[in-house]
């Protein structure tokens, strides 16, 4: 038998809400021209032990060049922030952000993690409150492309709002735009915000980051097909479509596709639509932008937001930004 949680938790997306978002979402990206949907539904159960398995590719550099980042800089954090709440938007494993509440003191310290993926959520923090039993946490199951309510914290000190692995990349101009200034609207002045960001780099290092030899990456891809099989009653054959990885460098963008090996109609009765792809269509599910440090800085700069202290891997190329409400 399970006894009680040892931890908080919220869940904003029931069942009636995430179909809803599903449907539309799905509905709207697959009747368009191109084919264009969010990366929000890679992360069932599977998607998200998919991406587990992405971090530690030698082609995904990133993800550890963040990890190295933080295990260097998460006592300048502490120090620079003294936050007393750290709420992390894709929590994911909540495996960076240990450093970072080991860092900021985990006795009578908050952890917000915000997911979409309840599974995620429930490992993480089942783990975290077994490690750091000092730590008052509260899981939030939440769609961070809508505006967010964080859960009632009395005494909550100063916030660290964290958003890492380059997660922003995955909204694209100018919804990223909004998406900053809503991050901005939710820090007080005496909180902050920590961003972690992927930069531009030769073309063949960043579509090798999305195109591994061991095709986990097609997989993590395809693993939308098996989602919309299951949640919307669709009838994609998996193997039908390949994986592919393209760099838009107008957009500064990683574009991963699906693309139909063969001209077909595939059902998607939940939504009572037949698709059409033609042979050889692609389908745009996730853009993963790339950074400059001078273009992340103007972006903050005009969502309201100051840089405070960047930290960089320049053999990676990737950035840490600690930031303030202007
Ligand atoms: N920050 C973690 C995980 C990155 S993977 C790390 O760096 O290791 C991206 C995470 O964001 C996944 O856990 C996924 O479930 C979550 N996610 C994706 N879209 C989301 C959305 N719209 N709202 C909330 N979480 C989302
Ligand atoms: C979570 N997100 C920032 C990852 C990225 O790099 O865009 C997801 C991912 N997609 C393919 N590989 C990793």
């Amino acid at each position: 038998m399970t006894g009680p949680r040892a931890y908080g938790y919220t869940d904003t997306l029931d069942a009636e809400h995430y179909a809803k978002a599903l449907r539309a979402d799905i509905r709207g990206g697959l009747t368009s021209t191109p084919k264009s949907t969010a990366p929000t539904w890679f992360y069932d159960a599977r998607g998200s032990e998919l991406f587990e398995e992405i971090t530690q590719l030698p082609e995904y550099p990133l993800w550890r060049a963040e990890l190295g980042l933080l295990q260097l800089h998460a006592q300048d954090v502490a120090a620079l922030t003294g936050a007393r709440t750290m709420v992390e938007l894709g929590s994911g494993s909540s495996t960076k952000s240990k450093l970072i509440i080991e860092a900021l003191g985990p006795v009578d310290l908050r952890y917000v993690p915000v997911d979409v993926s309840a599974d995620a959520l429930h490992q993480a923090s089942g783990q975290l409150v077994q490690d750091y039993p000092g730590v008052r946490l509260h899981a939030l199951r939440a769609d961070f492309t809508n505006a967010l309510v964080l859960p009632a914290m009395p005494e909550e000190g100063p916030r660290l709002i964290a958003f890492l692995g380059s997660t922003l990349g995955n909204f694209r101009r100018p919804g990223r735009g909004a998406f900053l200034r809503g991050l901005r609207n939710l820090l007080r002045p005496e909180d902050y915000l920590l961003l972690g960001a992927d930069l531009v780099k030769p073309e063949h290092e960043m579509t090798a980051a999305y195109d591994d030899g061991q095709g986990v990456t097609a997989e993590f891809n395809k693993n939308l097909l098996h989602v919309l099989n299951r949640e919307l009653d669709a009838d994609f054959d998996p193997d039908t479509f390949d994986h592919v990885a393209v760099w838009n460098s107008a957009e500064s963008h990683i574009e991963m596709r699906l693309r139909s090996r063969v001209e077909q109609l595939v059902k998607v009765r939940g939504l009572d639509l037949a698709v059409s792809f033609g042979r050889g269509e692609e389908w745009i599910t996730e853009r993963s932008a790339k950074f400059t440090v001078p273009g992340l800085e103007a972006e903050m700069s005009d969502a309201g937001l100051r840089t405070q202290q960047l930290w960089a891997d320049p053999s990676a190329g990737f950035t840490l930004t600690l930031a303030k409400a202007v």
